[in-house]
């Protein structure tokens, strides 16, 4: 397993600093969490690791791996996966469908084959059944496998997120701000759920929220950001004590 990794990374966009010179280290089957007022440059981060922006300065890694440069489908090959602050699913097909399509691209087959429908085909067909029931069994969602998308709540949304990405079986699990918009039980129903993806099935997870309290609770390492400049980073307990970061957050001095 592998660390992820950033060195001085800055990102810019035009005369917008979204990030300043912001390095740590994510070790393996760690619970790291980011936190940080909206706009702090947290989503940012993530499109970083996952090829969607390059960093102006800096470097990302993971493990021996420079992955600055790479594009989005290469990082997932290397078995980083995400999901998005905005839902990305396909709304007009099933809860199933939109699952299926994670464990078909880490069964990766080739187009050719399966437009000749091979019995290698036919095999991977049924594997990728047999991953996407046992995402959907894990995630509570079984009565909504034949449901489309759009039809279903949002908590039920973010959660069918979480599946397709647990689809790819990545060894990182990226999170975008998984609670938003969620009232209290459903939030607590997906705090269960990644603390559960975490110890049971061993993933590294990087959590970022811009509310503080799921993710105190729930997370092993913290890190702060404001204005895209590292503020503090350090375990739950020694973080709310921190007062640059009482201070950011409660706009006091
Ligand atoms: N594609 C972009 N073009 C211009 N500015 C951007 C872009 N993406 C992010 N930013 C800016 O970078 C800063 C950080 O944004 P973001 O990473 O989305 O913050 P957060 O996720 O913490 O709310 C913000 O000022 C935002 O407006
Ligand atoms: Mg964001």
């Amino acid at each position: 397993m592998s660390s992820l990794k950033f060195d001085n990374v800055t990102l810019k966009f035009g005369g917008i600093t979204a990030l300043n010179n912001v390095s740590f280290e994510v070790k393996p089957k760690t619970l790291y969490a980011i936190i940080g007022p909206n706009g702090a440059g947290k989503t940012s981060i993530f499109n970083c690791i996952s090829g969607i922006y390059r960093p102006t300065e800096g470097d990302v890694s993971f493990g021996d791996s420079n992955i600055k440069d790479l594009r989005p489908d290469q990082v997932a090959e290397l078995g980083i996966a995400r999901t998005f602050q905005n839902i990305e699913l396909f709304e007009n097909m099933t809860v199933l469908d939109n699952i299926l399509i994670g464990a078909h691209r880490h069964l990766n087959y080739g187009p050719i084959s399966s437009l000749l429908y091979t019995k290698k085909t036919r095999k991977s067909e049924l594997a990728a059944r047999k991953i996407a029931e046992e995402i959907i069994d894990f995630l509570e969602i079984e009565q909504f496998r034949y449901s489309y998308i759009l039809s279903l709540p949002y908590g039920v949304q973010k959660r069918v997120e979480i599946g397709r990405a647990l689809a790819l079986n990545p060894e990182v699990l990226l999170l975008d701000e998984p609670a938003a918009g969620m009232n209290n039980e459903e939030t607590e129903d997906i705090a269960r759920f990644i603390i559960d993806i975490h110890e049971e099935m061993g993933k590294t997870i990087i959590l970022v929220d811009h509310d503080m309290n799921m993710v105190m609770d729930i997370a092993e390492e913290v890190m702060v950001l404001n204005f895209g400049e590292k503020l503090a980073e350090g375990r739950p307990e020694e973080i709310v004590k921190d007062s640059k970061v009482i201070d950011a957050y409660l706009g006091v001095g």
